[in-house]
C-alpha cells in the first residue's frame, strides 16, 4: 500500500488543474453530478488525510468526526459558509480557501449583470430574436442612466473595492458600508462609508459582496427593500441566503424597486418554477461569478497549493482559520 496521504477530492476538475496533486496523493475523485459528498465517497472518509471540497459541500462536526485522520481541507472558492470553521479549529484542521485569483472576474460580472439590468438587455435582446423589433421606438426598452447616479456596495472587502473602481469609469458617485472603515480605498476610490439604512435610501443600485454568516443572513429584507428608491436596482454576488427571497419577489412585484440582478439565489439552483423566473425585471444567472477559464483554473491551483501545504504540515498560502496555528489542539 503507497505512504501518500489519501486525498478526497468532493467532485472532478480538469487534470492540468490539479498540478502535483495526483503525484503527490492518492486521489480519490467523487462524481460531477451529486451535490454534497457522494455515497462512493464514505468508505474513505476514515483513512483521508486531506479534503478539497466545493462550495455545495457541507462540511460540519458530524462529517469531521467520521475523518479521525483528517489534517487540511481546502475549499474551491473564496466563500466558506458551506463548512463549519469553528469545529474544525477545534479539532487543529487549517481550512484553505481562494482569495484574490477570482476578484476580478466576480467584479466583472457584477458590472455585467449591473448594465444588463439597468438597460434591460435580455428582454430587449430576446425581443429581436423572437421578431418583436419592429419599427424604431423612441420610447421601447428604455433603461436607467449611470453616469452621475449613485452606487452602493455592501461589502468593502477586495471584490467591493474592484466593482468601486470600475465604478469610477462610469463617473458614479460611492458608498459603502463596511465593519471596518478603509481611509486607503476611501482615498483612492472616492468611496464613502455610510450605514446601511443610508446607502439603501441613497443608492441607485445596491450591490451586495458580503460573506454569508449569521450577522449578515437575511441583511436584506423586507424593511430594507421598503428603504430602496423605487426606481433602485439590486445585484446579489454574494450569497443567496443574504437576501429574503420572498421579501425580494414582493418588492419586485410591488415596485418597492425598479429591478434585480441575481448571481446567487436561495435556494441554488432556483427551481425553474420559482415566480422570480416570471418576473420581467430580473435577470437571473448560475452562481457565474468565477466563471472565467483564467480564474476557475488559478482558484484550482490555489486550492492545491493550500491542500499541499496542509498534508505536508506547512502554513496554508490562504488560511480561513489563523488561529488554528496559535493553540495547542487534543483531538
Ligand atoms: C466563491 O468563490 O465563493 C464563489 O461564490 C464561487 O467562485
Amino acid at each position: 500500500m503507497s505512504d501518500k496521504p489519501l486525498v478526497l477530492l468532493t467532485h472532478p476538475l480538469p487534470r492540468a488543474w490539479l498540478g502535483p496533486l495526483s503525484e503527490r496523493t492518492r486521489l480519490v475523485v467523487g462524481p460531477a453530478d451529486v451535490a454534497g459528498l457522494a455515497p462512493e465517497l464514505e468508505p474513505y472518509l476514515a483513512q483521508a488525510e486531506g479534503l478539497l471540497t466545493w462550495l455545495t459541500d457541507r462540511v460540519d462536526a458530524a462529517l469531521l468526526d467520521r475523518m479521525p485522520r483528517l489534517r487540511v481541507i481546502s475549499n474551491y472558492a473564496v466563500g466558506v459558509d458551506n463548512i463549519d470553521v469553528a469545529a474544525c479549529t477545534r479539532r487543529g484542521i487549517p481550512v484553505g480557501h481562494t482569495p484574490g485569483v477570482l476578484t476580478d472576474a466576480v467584479a466583472d460580472l457584477t458590472w455585467a449583470l449591473l448594465l444588463a439590468v439597468a438597460r434591460g438587455i435580455f428582454t430587449a435582446a430576446e425581443d429581436a430574436r423572437q421578431g418583436r423589433w419592429g419599427l424604431w421606438s423612441a420610447t421601447r426598452w428604455l433603461g436607467a442612466d449611470l453616469a452621475g447616479r449613485t452606487l452602493g456596495i455592501v461589502g468593502f472587502g477586495a471584490i467591493g473595492q474592484a466593482v468601486a473602481r470600475r465604478a469610477r469609469g462610469f463617473d458614479m458617485r460611492v458608498l459603502y458600508t463596511s465593519r471596518t472603515p478603509k481611509p486607503h480605498a476611501e482615498m483612492t476610490l472616492a468611496a464613502r462609508r455610510v450605514p446601511l439604512e443610508t446607502l439603501l435610501a441613497e443608492s441607485d443600485f445596491v450591490s451586495l459582496h458580503v460573506p454569508l454568516t449569521p450577522a449578515t443572513r437575511g441583511l436584506i429584507g423586507e424593511a430594507q427593500l421598503r428603504r430602496m428608491k423605487p426606481t433602485a436596482y439590486l445585484v446579489n454576488m454574494a450569497r443567496g441566503p443574504v437576501v429574503d427571497t420572498d421579501a425580494l419577489v414582493q418588492a419586485l412585484r410591488q415596485g418597492w424597486i425598479a429591478g434585480a440582478a441575481l448571481d446567487v439565489t436561495d435556494p441554488e439552483p432556483l427551481p425553474p418554477t420559482h415566480p422570480l423566473y416570471h418576473l420581467p425585471n430580473v435577470l437571473i444567472t448560475p452562481h457565474i461569478g468565477s466563471a472565467t477559464h483564467g480564474t476557475r483554473e488559478r482558484m484550482a491551483r490555489l486550492a492545491v497549493e493550500n491542500l499541499l501545504a496542509g498534508l505536508e504540515g506547512r502554513r496554508l498560502p490562504r488560511v480561513v482559520n489563523p488561529e488554528v496555528y496559535e493553540v495547542h489542539h487534543g483531538r
